[in-house]
């Protein structure tokens, strides 16, 4: 199996592409069940996880072809089959993003439950809700959840209790071919969404209200192919920057916005990282020291806790302490007791977790069980002392592509053994 071996201690200082968004490309293909006509994405990141839905779609009789050495995916086909299996599900929770369009294309879906994962229980039950009240009958039967809506859906006022990103771009997918007008309302607006919504406009959607948080759906018969570039990776751009802050140096993150970041980057400036845009996307550098800074994970245009690990390795080295509240996730601490094996001091109490930094972190044998937390330890181990070796590194290639190439380009010793 796959592992990152990283030598501690080298400034970063070089330039590093940003691709689009893993989490704006994994709805964006599932909308590609929305048309027979072809969907054509660019800026496709190369991704275990793209990989993964691309089976799915496949398994619906969607075919997806790659172009440009990978950059563009052109999806399209007849939906054959409504079945999710489990086998493909369980790899990827935001799997259950094919339920609200197989149900609108096809009035009947099967679609294995994804389950709990690592950093937490994450029910889908505001999706099935929603579909209910768009008129679908749903039943939880064998780990699978059989949906049905033999008249086709209908729109309908949905007011989300709590933010969440998967239930709102399952909505809004299912409401464009819905009959009637849908409002969606307490609608997350992550960029990802955004972008979402965007593409299903360019497919002939329409959607009202994109980028706040109530999307006002006007049902339509049918929807046509387009083309559309995935927004840039938020969550790479802050990956990096936190790995020029804790490695230093200056970093050109090319590509990146910083106006989809803008909360990490007032976090950034108050722990010693400046962020500035240049004409090709945003110079990272850190100033002086670091210094400890306090964060608390919400929704978009919040903290995002995508990035909570990463800014967790940090604040692991910056003078003082910080502290740092999860309130998305139950269960997003693992990395803490790997960082601490590195001679971090971490206390995790609940959902919030102080970190008084250290002066250097030391290089050790290190996993994780999630994507985000296993980049954080890769960043912790770029200003360790000596040597970290990542172990489970298809965590990683879930999510970011090329680590190691694009941190060794920058001057990090790095290399995948
Ligand atoms: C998406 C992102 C993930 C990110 C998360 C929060 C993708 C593919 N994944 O995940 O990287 O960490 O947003 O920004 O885009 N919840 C329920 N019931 C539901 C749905 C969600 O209780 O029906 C809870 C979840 O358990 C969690 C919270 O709501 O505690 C937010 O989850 P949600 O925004 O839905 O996250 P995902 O869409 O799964």
């Amino acid at each position: 199996m796959d592992r990152i071996l990283i030598k501690g201690g080298r400034p970063l200082h070089g330039e590093i592409p940003i691709r689009g968004a893993k989490n704006a490309a994994l709805p964006l293909m599932t909308a590609g069940l929305l048309t027979d006509e072809r969907l054509v994405l660019s800026n496709v990141p190369l991704l275990a996880d793209l990989h993964t839905m691309g089976e799915l779609l496949a398994q619906h009789g969607v075919a997806m072809e790659p172009g440009d050495g990978g950059r563009t995916l052109s999806i399209g086909g007849r939906i054959t089959n409504t079945l999710a299996p489990y086998d493909i599900v369980r790899k990827m929770r935001a799997s259950i993003l094919v339920l609200g369009p197989l149900l609108a294309r096809c009035r009947e879906a099967k679609v294995s439950l994804p389950g709990g994962c690592a950093i937490g229980a994450r029910p889908v039950d505001l999706h099935l809700k929603g579909l209910e009240q768009m008129g679908a009958e749903i039943r939880l039967e064998g780990g699978y959840v059989h949906a049905a809506v033999p008249q086709g859906l209908r729109g309908a006022d949905i007011v989300f209790p709590f933010v969440s990103v998967g239930a709102t771009e399952n909505l809004l997918m299912a409401a464009t071919l819905a009959q009637g007008r849908s409002v969606l309302a307490n609608a997350a607006r992550e960029p990802e969404i955004t972008d979402l919504a965007d593409c299903l406009v360019a497919m002939g959607a329409r959607i009202e209200g994109i980028g706040t948080d109530q999307l006002v759906v006007e049902g339509v018969a049918s929807l046509h192919g387009a083309a559309h570039p995935i927004v840039p990776d938020r969550i790479e751009t802050g990956t990096y920057a936190c790995a020029a802050g804790i490695a230093g140096g200056a970093v050109t993150l090319l590509g990146a916005r910083l106006d989809h970041m803008a909360a990490l980057a007032v976090a950034l400036a108050e722990a010693g990282v400046e962020v500035s845009e240049t004409a090709g996307g945003l110079l990272v550098r850190r100033l002086n020291g670091l210094h400890g800074t306090d964060m608390k994970t919400e929704p978009y245009p919040g903290f995002p806790t995508d990035m909570q690990a990463q800014f967790m390795s940090l604040m692991s080295v910056a003078e003082g302490a910080a502290m740092i509240t999860e309130t998305i996730f139950e269960n997003r601490f693992m990395h803490a007791p790997e960082l601490n094996r590195m001679g971090a001091r971490i206390n995790v109490h609940g959902s919030s977790a102080i970190v008084r930094g250290v002066r250097a972190l030391q290089g050790a044998p290190v996993m994780a069980t999630d994507l985000r937390a296993s980049v954080s330890l890769v960043l912790a181990g770029l200003a360790a002392q000596g040597e970290t070796i990542v172990n489970r590194v298809y965590h990683l290639d879930r999510g970011y592509e090329s680590v190691e190439r694009k941190l060794g380009a920058c001057g990090a010793e790095i290399e995948r053994i």
